[in-house]
C-alpha cells in the first residue's frame, strides 16, 4: 500500500525538493499530502506548488502563545492522516503533545554525525571542534532534540580549507542521499525500532 506522507519545513526546502524528486522518480513509495510550514515565506511553498502540493501554512506569528500554535499544527498534521512526518528543516522544537501523538511516526533530518553537534548551527560547531569527518543523520523523532534511533548517517571528510558554508554544502549533498534513502525505507516497512537502535531489513 502507498503510504501517505506529510513534509514539515521552514524554509529553503532543499530535503524537501529531495523526497519530491524521489517520489517522482518512483523510488519512494508515497504520496506526499502535504507540506506544513510555519513560515508564509518560506521558499519550500514554491517547490510544494510547482509539485501539485497543497501547502498548509500554520504562522507561528499569529498565535497568542506557543499552546495556541501548537494545537493548530496538531490539528492540522492530524488532518493529514499521514503514515509519516518529514522534518526537512523545520526550524521549530515540537512540543511533547506533537512529539507523542506520532511515535515512531516522524522523522528529522541532522547536519552533524549525531550524538555530536545537536540543535544549531551544527556544520559551524563541528569546524570550531575540529573534528576531521562530519556529515548528516537521518532519526526518528523522539521527546529530546535531536535524539531519537538513528536510521541512517552518512560522512563527509572536514578540510583544512573549510569555512561553515563550504563544509554546509559538501554536508548538503550527502542529505539529499540519506534523507530519501531513509524515508524510502520506512516506506518500503523496512524499518524496526528496537529500543534506542534501528533494525533494517535488507
Ligand atoms: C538542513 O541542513 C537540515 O539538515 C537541517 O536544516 C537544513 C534545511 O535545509 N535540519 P533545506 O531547507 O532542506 O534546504
Amino acid at each position: 500500500m502507498m503510504k501517505r506522507i506529510a513534509v514539515l519545513a521552514s524554509g529553503r526546502g532543499s530535503n524537501f525538493q529531495a523526497v519530491i524528486d524521489a517520489i517522482t522518480e518512483k523510488n519512494i513509495p508515497a504520496r506526499c499530502t502535504a507540506l506544513i510550514t510555519d513560515n508564509p515565506n518560506a521558499y519550500a511553498i514554491g517547490r510544494a506548488k510547482k509539485a501539485g502540493i497543497p501547502v498548509v501554512v500554520v504562522d507561528y506569528s499569529s498565535f497568542p502563545s506557543r499552546e495556541v500554535y501548537e494545537r493548530a499544527l496538531l490539528s492540522a498534521m492530524q488532518q493529514q492522516e499521514a503514515d509519516l512526518f518529514v522534518l526537512a528543516g523545520y526550524m521549530r522544537i515540537l512540543g511533547k503533545i506533537i512529539v507523542q501523538a506520532f511515535p515512531g511516526k516522524m522523522v528529522n533530518i541532522h547536519p552533524a554525525l549525531l550524538p555530536s553537534f545537536t540543535g544549531l548551527h551544527a556544520q559551524r560547531q563541528a569546524l570550531e571542534y575540529g573534528v576531521k569527518i562530519a556529515g548528516c543523520t537521518v532519526h526518528f523523532v523522539d521527546e529530546h532534540l535531536d535524539c531519537g534511533p538513528i536510521i541512517l548517517q552518512r560522512c563527509v571528510p572536514v578540510l583544512e580549507s573549510d569555512d561553515e558554508e563550504a563544509l554546509a554544502e559538501r554536508i548538503l549533498i550527502q542529505e539529499h542521499i540519506a534523507f530519501p534513502d531513509a524515508i524510502r525505507l520506512f516506506c518500503e516497512d523496512r524499518l524496526e525500532i528496537v529500543g534506542r537502535n534501528v533494525r533494517i531489513r535488507w
